[in-house]
């Protein structure tokens, strides 16, 4: 269904819209944000149909996106201490567009983001391989930025957008953990940071079996 006028971007807080110059710069800005998120998610899409119908195969178990909250662009500008205006937004903010891909097998990630790299709109801007690298409380996904050009009405403009890939097990994981962010500080908090430590090498230990498990499934049907 094709909308009346564009909404995906919600209510903007007053006091944030007014923050850009001129008025409703912040609001076209979302939009455009939005419309790399679809290019990119539509890139994915499209790849796990091709790889869907032309090898049997599903490497992409979801897709989530998101636009960053007007909130925490804001929040985040002030704590990089960057003045407020476009320019810098887009310049130093590099996560407003985010993708999330879920994807069954760690082989799935590598591969399915060198088809995206590869594809020669998409520009490459750095990569994050928390999956070689693991943080140390265990978190792993790999993160790429990339930039996409989008063509709007009047002009074509080249957009940021992270990608966050990872495995059905690491989402799991990172889901959970995400809550702990915030309760850092209460009292026997530091036994659960221990366990999610251990959890997340148990679940890079169980990915890493899963695969070996697929390849041996794969070599049967050969
Ligand atoms: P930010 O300024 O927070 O965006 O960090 P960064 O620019 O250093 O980027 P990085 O690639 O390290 O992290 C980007 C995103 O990955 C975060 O916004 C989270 O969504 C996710 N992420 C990174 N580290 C963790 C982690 O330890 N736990 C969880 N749950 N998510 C993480
Ligand atoms: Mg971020």
């Amino acid at each position: 269904m094709i909308q009346k006028s564009f909404q995906g971007v919600g209510e903007i807080p007053k006091d944030i819209e007014k923050l850009f110059s001129p008025r409703g710069q912040f609001r076209e800005f979302l939009m455009m944000y939005q419309s790399a998120v679809k290019e990119v998610k539509t890139k994915f899409e499209i790849l796990n149909d091709d790889l869907s119908v032309t090898y049997n195969r599903n490497p992409i178990e979801a897709i989530k996106s998101r636009i960053k909250t007007p909130e925490s662009i804001i929040s985040k500008m002030q704590r990089k201490g960057l003045d407020i205006n476009m320019n810098s937004l887009m310049y130093y903010i590099e996560d407003v567009a985010g993708i999330r891909v879920i994807c069954s097998f760690i082989d799935d990630i590598y591969e399915v983001a060198n088809m995206l790299v590869s594809q020669d709109d998409i520009k490459l801007l750095s990569v994050k391989d928390y999956i070689k690298n693991p943080k140390p409380n265990g978190y792993r996904s790999y993160h790429m930025i990339v930039e996409v050009p989008v063509f709007f009405a009047n002009h074509r403009q080249n957009m940021k957008v992270e990608v966050q890939l990872r495995t059905i097990a690491m989402d799991f994981w990172a889901s959970l953990e995400h809550k702990m962010k915030y309760k850092k500080d209460i009292k026997g908090s530091d036994e659960i940071v221990k366990e999610l430590k251990r959890c997340a090498d148990n679940i890079a230990e169980l990915d890493k079996r899963m695969q070996d498990i697929n390849e041996g499934i794969q070599n049967l049907e050969k």
